[in-house]
């Protein structure tokens, strides 16, 4: 099948420190425009670290970055959400003393002035969550932040959304919800970068992936690629 790529998003040879310890070393990928890839790979494996440096959370030691063509390396997060790119960080981290909506309104920092529209956007994909608007977020169960997450995430009209173990701690029924809506997402034409311990699934849904291990890529392909291949089958899938 020939089809139009387009990178979206670029990472050439990065490299994350904590003090002298490398967390990431020589890291490049690519995620093309409208695609769902997966970064897989065992606890500590620097899959987090990864997502830090590219959404601009954490600074990469070396290496660069490259957003719809434009250089985005060393770009503090905030500006980084403003070219189109927003990170559902691991944990969800909502603020749980604040309404479901005021936490959705911080997320709507590149548009205030469409920031009803955006809010009726989260509305429609997560109704729960307009039924507990003015409930603080932290009363919410796993999975209802989760969606709180996604949405508030959502709130920036981005076109690059970078999920960190985003099914982490939830029951199979919500799984199901957020993966359908990760789906969703790349149906309206965005681009996904999927950091996901449930390999099955991610690869259910990705059209390509990594492996990473030790800090490295260890290996690349399409999902199908991969779903076939001994290594990932033994170690990630368990088959
Ligand atoms: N804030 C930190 N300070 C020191 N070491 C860290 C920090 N965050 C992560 N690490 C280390 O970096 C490595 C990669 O971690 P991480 O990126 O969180 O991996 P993953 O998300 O794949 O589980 C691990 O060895 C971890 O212990
Ligand atoms: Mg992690």
């Amino acid at each position: 099948m020939l089809e139009q790529r387009e990178p979206m998003l670029e990472v050439q040879e990065l490299y994350v420190h904590y003090g002298e310890i490398a967390a990431v070393r020589n890291v490049s990928m690519t995620v093309d425009k409208g695609r769902i890839v997966c970064l897989i790979g065992n606890n500590g494996a620097g899959k987090t670290s990864t997502l830090m440096a590219v959404s601009g959370a954490h600074r990469a030691s070396s290496g660069r970055i490259t957003l719809k063509g434009q250089p985005v390396t060393g770009l503090p997060a905030d500006r980084v959400v403003r070219r189109g790119l927003v990170l559902v960080p691991e944990g969800r981290r909502i603020f749980p003393s604040l309404s479901v909506e005021e936490n959705l309104l911080m997320g709507a920092v590149t548009n205030r002035r469409r920031a009803g529209e955006a809010l009726a956007r989260s509305y429609r994909m997560f109704p729960v969550l307009r039924d507990r608007r003015r409930q603080p977020g932290g009363s919410l169960s796993g999975g209802e932040q989760q969606m709180l997450a996604v949405g508030r995430a959502l709130m920036a009209e981005p076109e690059l959304v970078m999920f960190d173990e985003p099914s982490l701690g939830l029951a199979p029924k919500i799984v199901d919800l957020i993966f359908e809506t990760i789906s969703r997402l790349r149906e309206e034409g965005l681009t996904v970068l999927l950091v996901e311990q449930n390999v099955s699934l991610a690869l259910e849904i990705a059209d390509y992936g990594y492996v990473m291990e030790s800090g490295e890529i260890k290996l690349s392909g399409s999902a199908a690629e991969l779903s076939s291949n001994s290594l990932v089958r033994e170690i990630y899938l368990g088959v």
